[in-house]
């Protein structure tokens, strides 16, 4: 009897796979970087996610102990193991949805961007995966820099001829997150009552709050505009310090992922009016990717939804937001094509 029947490679002892098996309802989701700081509170919460069926737990490291642990929950989700890169193949086949948070976290004083070059590399070889196994898979990409890593993985399944646009998302929902929450704080309402589109990108100045067009409808003081702005921005960098050296965000992070997670879910599964920030392919300004609100659909983001009304600090952000997107979005695809 193996000690843990549900890595890769071992067998559990049952009648009948009724849930992996059936494929009547549910979708297959693979968490890459399942065992680290985001990975592990995400897993957790996938497991108790009624529309997976299936969880695919990788990581190059610890996924065995992660794997034991969550697949002792009593919820529907069938979880397995893989360990290395030998199985990351098994992984990734048939999967649905592959969130990927693998990759280092920064320290203070570091920007994202310094994560770079080790990250770089790992997203490029989960992308090669991703063609080769589940080439029509949702990818939610996590892994900083954001701004990109997305262009990397676009050019890894353009390599590869299994690029589609739609189904390549870079996650920005932490953005909106920590946007609602401070907002609210501001205002002194519900954080579930408000909500504030954050576009751009996911990086310091690229991380654009549009405070103009919050809901429910609201105006701020020039004093308020500056705070928030400012304290959205640097809401990452806020965790960081306050981690001393231990991390950035990963418990708020796997609550934002597992937000936008459930909402490519529904999307895939045809409800209607899933609408939700992410950092994708666009033609929204001259920049070939832009983050903005997207309607997921059975597709992805199956429509890219233009800024609407800017006011004129808004505007003179979307000008500092873009010079610095262009470089970072430039830096990922000489990554690969260079
Ligand atoms: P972590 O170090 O705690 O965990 C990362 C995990 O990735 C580790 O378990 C590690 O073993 C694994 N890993 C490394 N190389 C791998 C590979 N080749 N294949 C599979 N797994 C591999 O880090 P964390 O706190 O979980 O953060 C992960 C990434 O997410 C970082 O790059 C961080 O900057 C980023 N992040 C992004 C956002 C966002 O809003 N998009 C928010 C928070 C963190
Ligand atoms: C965040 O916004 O919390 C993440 O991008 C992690 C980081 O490095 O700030």
């Amino acid at each position: 009897q193996p000690l843990n029947p549900q890595m890769e490679g071992s067998s559990v002892l049952r009648r009948a796979d009724c849930r992996a098996k059936g494929g009547s309802s549910g979708f297959k989701v693979a968490i890459l970087g399942a065992a680290g700081g985001i990975g592990q509170p995400l897993a957790m919460l996938m497991k108790m996610n009624p529309l997976v069926s299936v969880l695919h737990l990788y990581d190059v490291v610890n996924s065995p102990g992660v794997t034991a642990d969550l697949s002792h929950m009593d919820t529907g989700a069938v979880v397995r193991g893989f360990l290395g890169q030998p199985q990351l193949e098994s992984a990734l086949t048939g999967m649905d949805l592959v969130i990927i948070p693998a990759g280092v976290p920064r320290k203070p004083g570091m920007t994202r961007d310094d994560l770079f070059n080790i990250n770089a590399g790992i997203v490029k070889t989960l992308c090669e995966g991703v063609a080769k196994c589940c080439p029509n898979a949702i990818v939610n990409l996590i892994s900083n820099p954001v701004n990109s890593t997305v262009p990397i993985a676009a050019e890894v399944f353009k390599k590869a001829g299994t690029y589609d646009p739609k189904r390549l998302l870079g996650v920005t929902t932490l953005d909106v997150v920590r946007a609602n929450t401070f907002v609210a704080e501001v205002l002194g309402l519900d954080p579930r009552e408000v909500n504030v589109p954050v576009v751009g990108g996911h990086a310091g100045v690229t991380i654009l709050p549009l405070l103009s067009q919050v809901k429910p409808p609201c105006s701020f003081t020039p004093e308020e505009t500056n705070y928030l702005t400012n304290r959205i921005q640097n809401g990452g960098t806020e965790v960081v310090e306050a981690k001393a050296g231990a991390g950035s965000a990963t418990l708020s992070m796997a609550y934002a992922a597992v937000k936008f997670a459930d909402a490519c879910l529904r999307g895939l599964r045809g409800d209607a009016g899933i609408v939700e920030c992410a950092f994708v392919a666009s033609q929204v300004t001259e920049l070939p990717f832009f983050a903005t609100k997207v309607q997921l659909g059975r597709t992805g983001a199956e429509e890219v939804f233009q800024l609407g009304p800017l006011n004129e600090y808004e505007r003179v952000g979307l000008e500092k937001a873009k010079e610095e997107l262009a470089g970072s979005i430039q830096k990922g695809i000489a990554f690969i094509t260079k």
